[in-house]
């Protein structure tokens, strides 16, 4: 099969020749990709998009279908400070700009492809349910008020007029107005189809890669249990909490691992907060549909995506308490999604400098649906050899796992 686009976004001259690759089972019917990316949630099908844009031939493989995992669980929370209670790091600017970039990036998704990702700019409340909390706000309200306006400390009297909901256990609140959340399944698919319009050929269902091999000046083979076999020229990994993988297969360790987070919804309460609400112990999200998300746990069950009566049980038992009309109801839900975690809890974006032909876009943890628009123009710089202009991209590079010559992974 030609590896030539089929869609709108023409291949750069030079770029993309269609090639057959001798490999250990002699010459097969390899399918070729210019920029081969290997996962489709968020993080793969917004690089995709990105990619083709900017005139590359893409193809995504997804092992199961397109945002199936942590992007079609998450709770779609854009919130770059309730992510950030501690200072202005290099992730802080990271997800920062993202936000910033998110009203025209989903602006352009909707008007190309006509779904909706219900962003909604309902601003949030870091509610305090002890005096011991205020400390860490009053400290939040200092460094993040020279990042963004309108902060501000809430007493409990006015918290409670403006989320009448919140029992009055909360003692007051940091309200954020500019933080905002989309519909991360609906995200994904306006995503979805955002790719097909520009050319991306899109494969679901490719299974597991079975093998991956470099071929001297030639590029990358990538074997698939489902889907055939792939030679590209780059091959970007944004397999999530998969990402690991690719250390069977190539001299590079990539240390990404699973956290599970179980989450849950109350249907049918028709508008129930303002805002976002998050707390020490759980976060809300209401949705357009009327529905009520409440999350998240952070344990560590290897690849097990079931939720489990304890972990929705403690999710039912911060809601009763922080909001009492749902005092009593079981959820209408229950579902889990596994976060892409790394030692530092930031993600890996980036060359890998031992195999050329690799990008890393993956381990975003908590924050894979608000990294989407910077880490798709990250990959893109990235594929065309462009450094960023932010000054803060190398620190999300695979080096700052380098101990002494060796990579410092999961083992
Ligand atoms: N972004 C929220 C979570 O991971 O639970």
């Amino acid at each position: 099969m030609s590896g030539a686009s089929k869609g709108s976004a023409e291949a750069k001259p030079g770029r993309g020749i269609a090639k057959s690759v001798q490999s250990a089972g002699g010459v097969k019917s390899t399918q070729t990709a210019e920029v081969l990316i290997l996962g489709g949630g968020i993080i793969g099908l917004s690089s995709a998009w990105e990619a083709a844009k900017r005139g590359f031939r893409v193809t995504v493989l997804e092992a199961e279908a397109f945002g199936g995992q942590a992007s079609g669980a998450a709770a779609g929370m854009l919130a770059p400070f309730s992510e950030n209670p501690e200072s202005p790091d290099a992730f802080f600017r990271l997800c920062a700009d993202s936000h910033s970039r998110y009203p025209d990036w989903v602006r352009e998704l909707e008007e190309l492809t006509g779904h909706s990702a219900e962003l909604q700019r309902s601003g949030s409340l870091n509610v305090a349910f002890h005096e011991a909390d205020f400390l860490s706000l009053r400290a939040r309200l200092e460094w993040q008020s020279r990042h963004g306006a309108g902060f501000e400390l809430l007493g409990a009297a006015e918290l409670r007029r403006r989320e009448p909901k919140l029992s009055d256990r909360a003692l007051g609140a940091l309200y954020c107005p500019g933080e905002s959340h989309v519909f991360a399944p609906k995200l994904v698919g306006a995503a979805e189809e955002a790719c097909r319009r520009a050319g991306v050929r899109l494969v679901a269902h490719a299974g597991r890669v079975t093998g991956m091999e470099r071929v001297a000046g030639t590029g990358v083979v990538v074997r698939t249990a489902g889907a055939g076999s792939w030679l590209a020229d780059r091959v970007v990994v944004c397999a999530g909490a998969w990402s690991g993988f690719v250390r069977e297969w190539l001299p590079v360790d990539v240390p990404v691992h699973p956290i599970r987070g179980q989450i849950c919804a109350y249907d049918g309460k028709g508008d129930p907060v303002r805002h976002m609400i998050f707390s020490s112990q759980a976060y809300w999200v209401g949705k357009k549909d009327g529905s009520l998300v409440c999350g998240a746990s952070e344990d560590v069950a290897g690849f097990e995506r079931s939720v489990t009566e304890q972990g929705i049980g403690r999710l039912k038992r911060w809601s009763d308490r922080a909001l009492p009309f749902l005092g009593g109801i079981p959820p209408s839900r229950g579902w889990a999604g596994l976060r892409p975690a790394t030692l530092d809890g930031w993600p890996l974006i980036g060359p890998v400098p031992e195999v050329s032909e690799l990008v890393l876009a993956c381990g975003h943890y908590r924050n894979g649906i608000l990294l989407a628009p910077s880490t798709a123009a990250l990959v893109g710089d990235l594929l065309e050899g462009k450094a960023g202009e932010k000054g803060y991209e190398n620190a999300f590079g695979i080096e700052r796992f380098c101990v002494a010559g060796t990579r410092r992974g999961l083992g």
